[in-house]
């Protein structure tokens, strides 16, 4: 019988069933000890990691039958995609499972931020009744920039626009005529151009080289006066010291990141001090209905590479070798 191993807490009504069907071994402490992972890839057919697991090229290398890497969410960048392609490794994602979850969180930290919602709420807990300092503003009639146009993207740019928003986008690799950016009447722009106009941005790119620190002290300084920070995405693509400076200096209005740039953050993070933040964990993506698309996301997909069928999403095309 094929050997699964899980090396994070991924739980579910579809896990229990592969339980009851395949070998699963359930280990959702192992990605915290890389040497131990390495031992306990060999022989292992199918690999289910959610973010924490770091499936580098060492790992891949020791995972000597490994067919299928199954990542429980939509970010690739704990694994090493070119490692696992040049192994003839399938690596599986779930990117339609839980887009819905993290547009809507970032359309709620919209509306916290301009709102003030959680520094109200502990304020009326204080015995504050401020109605004169808790104004805030509206989403109707402002412009949201959207940096990565991609599905997270759209779908938080089609419900900002129900809020009555101007949508305009960034992204190097959309078409400006393709019909998502017509249907939802968006702009592509150049980022500097996106930055000079939005109201709010919100961050949906992948973590890559490229866009690693990319919001760092010079595109703070580029975004309008009073503007709004929203990142969904990953905490790296953020020089969070950078962030803090701005928003201390007022050169930007006020930040929600659910993300961080070391996760768990720091205790003693410049943020933790700033009232025009808002801080989550890491939770967009964590809905009961997303989770549960999930993991029967990647259930289904191990039971298919392991029955030489493909895989719903996945990242490399290379028929697999193994
Ligand atoms: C994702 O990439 O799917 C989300 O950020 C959640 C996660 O990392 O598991």
């Amino acid at each position: 019988m094929p050997e699964i191993l899980v090396t994070e807490n991924i739980t579910g009504d579809a896990m229990d069933q592969l339980h009851k069907e395949m070998d699963v071994s359930f280990e959702p402490d192992l990605w915290s000890d890389p040497e131990k992972l390495k031992e306990a890839v060999k022989g292992v057919n199918a690999l289910i990691v959610r973010n924490q697991t770091q499936v580098t090229e060492e790992i891949i290398a020791a995972a000597d039958d490994l067919q299928i890497i199954a990542r429980a969410g939509a970010g690739l960048d704990n694994i090493d995609t070119k490692a696992a392609e040049a192994a003839g490794i399938v690596v599986s994602f779930t990117p339609q499972a839980n887009s819905v979850s993290v547009a809507e969180l970032a359309i709620g930290l919209m509306i916290s931020l301009t709102r003030q919602i959680p520094a109200a709420d502990w304020d009326t807990r204080a015995g504050g009744w401020n109605r004169q300092i808790f104004t805030g503003g509206e989403l109707s009639g402002k412009t949201l920039g959207v940096v990565g146009f991609g599905r997270i993207g759209v779908l938080t740019a089609t419900r900002a626009k129900v809020f009555g928003m101007t949508i305009i986008g960034h992204d190097d690799y959309v078409d400006p005529e393709s019909p998502h950016v017509k249907e939802l009447d968006a702009k592509m722009l150049s980022l500097d151009e996106l930055l000079a106009k939005a109201d709010f941005i919100t961050c949906h790119v992948p973590l890559t080289d490229g866009t690693r620190e990319m919001f760092n002290a010079e595109l703070f300084g580029k975004m309008k006066e009073g503007a709004f920070f929203i990142n969904t995405s990953r905490g790296e693509v953020v020089d969070e010291n950078a962030l803090a400076r701005a928003l201390q200096n007022d050169q930007i209005g006020g930040a929600a990141l659910d993300v961080r740039q070391v996760e768990p953050p720091d205790a003693s993070s410049p943020l933790n001090g700033l009232t025009n933040v808002i801080l989550t964990p890491h939770i967009a993506a964590f809905t009961d209905e997303a989770q549960s698309r999930v993991v029967d996301a990647v259930c289904r997909d191990v039971q298919a590479v392991l029955k030489g069928e493909s895989a719903t999403d996945y990242f490399n095309f290379a028929k697999p070798r193994r």
